[in-house]
């Protein structure tokens, strides 16, 4: 028998496919044999996205607004002829700034767009997976999810909801033949660390030494774990979240890594 992940034959809707983990994700897919949709609020992004995957179906759409995420879904699956795979890589960053400063809009808008909009996108998917009896879905959280940061008070709170919706999906859904998993990424070399980097509030160097392997992640080894996941190779496992970060969940000393 022969070993390794194809995707041949499955049609998947990989949203945030415009840039980062989304477009290489997408771009994986694809190399494995699945047909790719892609799904963003940025329409230039996914021009530039779609051109670099040999011209796919594109779709310009907000994951908070739930009328967008159903039309986006189900027009994405008549494209494709169907749907197997979902891939929820659309989301925001925090504000990074600490809880007593922090405006309830802005807030309100990270929970939306990273929390809500899994969720709609999620069932957006399982409403066509469920009748058809099967499916994989795989949603983005982070270490932020589990670990506390300061300043991350919209951000965590969102990846930890997914991770835990994620948990309840899989439950829900998989006597119905849909498989819901996570990955949870560390620090991943993407537009939106780079954002982060360019104004001060990310060090790549402190990063990089409190990081067990001793580097940033690249978005290829993300959308790896995810077509792992999305795959049959994981027909048996649903409801995990896999952390992709180099090992920065494992560790818990204080300060570096290398210095401890
Ligand atoms: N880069 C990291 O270090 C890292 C770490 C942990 C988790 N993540 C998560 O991975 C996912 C992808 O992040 P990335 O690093 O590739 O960022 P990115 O900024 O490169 O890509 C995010 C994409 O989401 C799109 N998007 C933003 N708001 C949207 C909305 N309302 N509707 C539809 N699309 C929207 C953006 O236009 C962009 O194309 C995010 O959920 C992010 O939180 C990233």
């Amino acid at each position: 028998m022969a070993i390794g992940i194809s995707l041949n034959g499955k049609r998947a809707l990989v949203t945030g496919g415009a840039s980062g983990i989304g477009a290489t994700t997408a771009g994986i897919l694809r190399d494995l044999g699945a047909t790719v949709a892609i799904a963003d609020i940025s329409e230039e992004g996914l021009a530039t996205s779609s051109a670099q995957l040999g011209d796919c179906p594109t779709f310009v759409c907000d994951v908070a607004e739930e009328p967008q995420v159903e039309a986006t879904t189900s027009a994405a699956a008549d494209a494709l002829g169907g749907l197997d795979i979902a891939v929820n890589a659309a989301g925001v960053v925090d504000e990074v700034k600490y809880a007593l400063e922090r405006d309830m809009e802005p807030w309100q808008r990270i929970m939306d767009v990273n929390f809500r909009g899994t969720y709609q996108v999620c069932r957006a998917a399982a409403r066509i997976m469920v009748a058809q009896g099967s499916g994989s879905i795989v949603n983005i959280a982070s270490v932020n999810g589990p670990g506390g940061w300061p300043r991350r008070t919209a951000y965590g709170p969102s990846k930890a909801a997914i991770i835990a919706l994620t948990r309840e999906l899989a439950c829900e859904w998989g006597d119905r033949g849909v498989r819901v998993n996570a990955v949870g990424p560390g620090y991943i070399a993407t537009p939106m660390i780079q954002g982060l980097v360019d104004v001060g509030k990310v060090d790549t160097d402190r990063l990089n030494n409190r990081t067990p392997l001793g580097r940033l992640g690249t978005p290829t080894e993300v959308g790896q774990a995810i077509a792992f996941l999305a795959s049959d190779m994981a027909s048996y496992i649903t409801g995990e979240t896999l952390f992709v970060d180099g090992g920065w969940m494992a560790y818990g000393g204080a300060g570096d890594v290398k210095t401890f």
